[in-house]
């Protein structure tokens, strides 16, 4: 194979060693991701690689392992066990330290507890908790017995809360009466009693007691946590599971109102996050590695949780507001706990930027080594206040894409290996095993320098096992638009150096905040409320947000346009989701622009919203009007936001 079949090429640039590695993987992929999967403990090893029946993945297959054995039992038998495992900081200001054996040790107690309860191998058990060291531990101990977790993350709604549980079935849900948000509880029992009275497959229910608020606990199927725990652990052993056996469900918005349960694998998913982590991060047992995202999301899954445990670090694990009680609540505790490796979005940089540096020169930063950025495109002028303010000039910015889906890191700089020289706004270059292109509309990959869609030529170990209960659409949504090939829904651009810029999404999956929303559920939201007939959702551009929810509205025959309704929309939306739901505008509107076969033509939405003209709609000719649909455009401009 030559240089330039590769996705870049890098003999131009000074990285030999990482161009060694990344040639192997795509070279000689089942040697390299072997030699990746033996650096972690197996009961018994593989009898293949990879099995691939696209587009469904079989990593490691034969292979039997147990994830919490992996990120926990393993640093027993070393000096690790008397090492910090947790630092865990409430908002209030209080904060517990697990070291590794405690961490052992709740996590026996945790998984009796569940066993307890009657929870087997593949029941599965739901979590709806705020950012408490209970989080981590019952995931751990729901893979020790071979139990998927499904985390829904506790902003969303009792609605949201039901139709995921539903999706997954799961026997037990795990909660707390409640957590902290900027110095006030959130009453979480109560949102899961409302979201219970529509979960059928729910037997119990367990509580961490958190914010000593009264609830009501329903006799025999609410418990509280310290009720069942043991006090003297027991031993459990973990659960020897097969490689494909799901560790978790995780769910995420698509194009349609329904979310996704993305089901990742033990073996592949274990792998590709171990190793990418030491790539990307150059994690290691001393780091002291801070991911800020929240546990509900999968940045937490793979950040806070299954990664820097398997390579035995310290995580640190904060419960509340960014910003909360002062804005440098961050800053005091990256210097409170030493933190070595940081890793946040784009979105908190803006929200800090904008505080100013004041901030942080009351603290000492120089504990760090490294700093990452994830879930939306880094602007450069963020990257270059993060780099420099924060970083001091001194540690490198990984900007890492990857997705719920991808499991693991697929796109960002390898310092673990050998860092390439650094763009701002970049993420840089495919990690080892990743074969990414970009693409046109046919499949064909364009040249330097043009738009295009991102796509991944070649299944990787951290890849999803598929949608739960859902194969068609998993085939549908990923592997159909080019066969064989796996579709991303990100538009990208390729420099002359190969390296990859992301553009963001190419489909309706709007990024609010780093948060992964589809316009379709929002749509869904607000079309449930009784005035509206119609809704359209597009993403404006925000100087913080990076997008923010824009929401067009057709109400029905006799409701009116008013301030009021405005309100109740935007309260029935974030009752239906949850907060991230909150439209920053809404537009009344007595028709919206579609295509012939009725699906809303986004794009004069957009430019409405933006501001901005409508551009080329010569495109639509075959689908739209195109009269039409400019007088429509024309009309929607003249209708001001409701205020
Ligand atoms: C976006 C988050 C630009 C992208 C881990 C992707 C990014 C979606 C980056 C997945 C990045 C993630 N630069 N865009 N470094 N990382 N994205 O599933 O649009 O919440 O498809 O996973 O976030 O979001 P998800």
């Amino acid at each position: 194979m030559s240089d330039l079949s590769l996705p870049f090429d890098t003999r131009y640039l000074p990285v030999k060693k990482f161009h060694h590695e990344y040639r192997r993987s795509i070279e000689q992929p089942e040697e390299f991701w072997a030699e990746q999967a033996r650096q972690l403990d197996w009961f018994r090893p593989w009898d293949k690689v990879l099995e691939w029946d696209p587009p469904f993945a079989h990593w490691f297959a034969g292979g039997l392992l147990n994830a919490s054995h992996i990120c926990v039992d393993r640093h027993i038998k070393h000096w690790r066990r008397s090492k910090v495992a947790i630092y865990w900081e409430g908002e209030p200001g209080d904060t517990k330290v697990l070291s590794y054996s405690t961490l052992y040790n709740e996590v026996n107690r945790f998984a009796a507890m569940l066993r307890n309860r009657g929870i087997g191998k593949g029941d599965r058990v739901a979590l709806y908790l705020p950012m408490l060291p209970e989080l981590p531990i019952i995931m751990l101990a729901c893979a020790r017995i071979g139990a998927p977790h499904t985390v829904i993350f506790s902003g969303f709604s009792a609605q949201a809360l039901a139709d995921r549980v539903n999706d997954v079935g799961a026997k037990l849900l795990v909660t707390a009466d409640g957590g902290y948000r900027r110095g006030k509880t959130i009453p979480l029992k109560t949102v899961v009693d409302e979201a219970l009275t529509m979960c059928p497959t729910v037997e119990s229910t367990i509580v961490v007691r958190r914010a000593n608020i009264p609830v009501s606990m329903k006799p025999s199927r609410d418990f509280w946590l310290d009720d069942l725990l043991e006090q003297e652990a027991p031993y459990i052993a973990p659960e020897p599971v097969e490689s494909n056996h799901p560790l978790y469900i995780l769910y995420t918005s698509g194009t349609t109102g329904k979310p996704k349960g993305i089901v990742h694998s033990t073996g592949g998913y274990m792998v590709h996050n171990y190793c990418t982590y030491k790539w990307a991060f150059d994690i290691r047992e001393e780091s002291v590695y801070w991911c800020s995202a929240d546990v509900g999301w999968v940045t937490g899954h793979s950040s806070i949780v299954y990664a820097p445990l398997a390579h035995g670090a310290a995580i640190v694990l904060y419960e509340g507001a960014p910003d909360y009680p002062n804005v440098d609540r961050w800053w005091h505790i990256i210097d409170k706990y030493g933190v070595t490796i940081f890793y946040t979005s784009p979105t908190a940089i803006r929200m800090f930027m904008g505080y100013g540096e004041k901030w942080l020169a009351k603290h000492d930063l120089s504990s760090l080594e490294l700093l990452g950025s994830v879930g939306e495109p880094i602007n450069p002028e963020a990257w270059v206040w993060f780099y420099r303010h924060v970083g001091g000039e001194r540690c490198p910015i990984v900007d890492t894409w990857w997705q719920t889906e991808t499991g693991g890191i697929m796109i960002s700089p390898a310092p673990g290996i050998e860092c390439v020289p650094l763009k701002p706004g970049s993420a840089t270059l495919p990690l080892p095993g990743v074969d990414a292109d970009v693409v046109d509309e046919s499949g064909n990959p364009v040249p330097p320098e043009t738009r295009g869609l991102l796509v991944i030529k070649k299944p990787w170990p951290g890849m999803l096992l598929g949608i739960h209960g859902n194969p068609e659409r998993y085939q549908q949504a990923y592997w159909s638009r080019f066969p064989g090939i796996y579709y991303t829904g990100d538009y990208a651009v390729k420099d002359r150096d190969g390296y990859f810029w992301m553009l963001g999404r190419a489909d309706e999956v709007l990024k609010i905040a780093g948060h992964r929303i589809g316009t379709a559920e929002l749509e869904d939201a607000a079309i449930s409320h009784a005035e509206v007939a119609e809704a359209a959702v597009v993403g404006k551009s925000d100087p913080v947000k990076g997008e923010s929810i824009v929401i067009f509205v057709r109400i029905k025959e006799g409701s009116s346009p008013t301030q009021d309704l405005k309100q109740a929309i935007i309260k029935h939306m974030r009752q239906v989701v949850g907060p991230i739901a909150t439209p920053d505008a809404v537009y009344f509107v007595t028709r919206l622009p579609k295509t012939r076969s009725g699906k809303i033509v986004r794009r004069v939405l957009k430019a409405v919203a933006e501001n901005t003209p409508i551009g080329d709609v010569s495109t639509l000719e075959d689908e739209a009007v195109v009269e039409e649909i400019i007088k429509i455009y024309q009309e929607l401009k003249q209708v001001q936001e409701v205020k």
